[in-house]
């Protein structure tokens, strides 16, 4: 990483918190294309894509971001290959059993988001170990969405309502039924491989999130990246609907 461009985002950090974002999102997108183009596999290209998730949470916790979460399995890509899903489970299965001692070392909290009871049984055993032993910390909570689906929540989330006869709902009240209800909304949501769409991802918390593309596919994604992302969201002037200066 540049030294001027560090010390810039670290000075910047040190004068203007509210220019740091609370919670970043990452839509991983273009391992298969990373492999594609060396001829691999594309499950190869998510194995790749496992470790810039690593480089991300560490440079996310040295910068003291409170909040990552990462887009790692929609409810569509079931529709994939089986042999790519096949892949991706083992993947999961691997990584979790590899990283989650680390993790609660680090002080990390590891949470997942989605229809996590329609994965394979194993894995929600994992899941449910995992988020069990990290419960208590809060050094950064790390949201991993595995089968998840923006629209899929909305309907979970109203199927819940009804299911407590609620029937005077507001933002504040409906939050309470999202699969993640206290964690707050991303402030940046950063998209890798050129593509510019949510594609089902925090459809009710993209609200407000200052969006950021890059042409970088996932697996290439590194600190220098971050910066970049940081640094455009620190540029940007959030309204939230209101007029400047309100
Ligand atoms: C999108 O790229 C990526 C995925 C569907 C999977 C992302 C998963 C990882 C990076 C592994 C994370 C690991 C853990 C343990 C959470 P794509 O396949 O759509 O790429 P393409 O658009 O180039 O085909």
């Amino acid at each position: 990483m540049g030294k001027t461009r560090e010390k810039e985002l670290m000075s910047r950090g040190k004068r203007n918190n509210s220019g740091k974002p609370r919670h970043v999102a990452f839509i991983m997108d273009g391992n298969g294309r990373w492999a594609e183009r060396r001829h691999l596999p594309r499950v190869l290209g998510h194995r790749e894509g496992a470790k810039a998730l690593e480089r991300a949470v560490r440079f996310g916790v040295q910068e003291g971001i409170p909040y990552l979460s990462f887009f790692a399995f929609s409810t569509e890509n079931w529709r994939r290959p089986a042999e790519e899903v096949e892949g991706l489970m083992k993947l999961f299965r691997q990584t979790l059993s590899d990283k989650t001692v680390e993790l609660a070392e680090q002080g990390i909290r590891l949470r997942f988001c989605g229809r996590i009871g329609d994965l394979p049984a194993d894995i929600q055993e994992n899941i449910e170990k995992a988020e069990k032993m990290t419960s208590s910390l809060d050094r950064m909570q790390l949201i991993i969405c595995m089968n998840y689906g923006g629209r899929q929540e909305l309907l979970d989330a109203v199927a819940k309502a009804f299911a407590n006869d609620v029937s005077d709902l507001d933002e504040r009240s409906f939050r309470e039924y999202l699969y993640l209800p206290d964690v707050p909304d991303p402030d940046l949501i950063i998209r890798t491989s050129g593509e510019m769409r949510l594609s089902n991802f925090f459809l009710w918390q993209a609200s407000y999130a200052e969006l950021y593309f890059m042409d970088v596919l996932w697996p290439d994604f590194d600190e220098k990246d971050f910066i970049d992302a940081l640094m455009a969201y620190s540029k940007r002037k959030r309204r939230y609907g209101a007029t400047e200066g309100f």
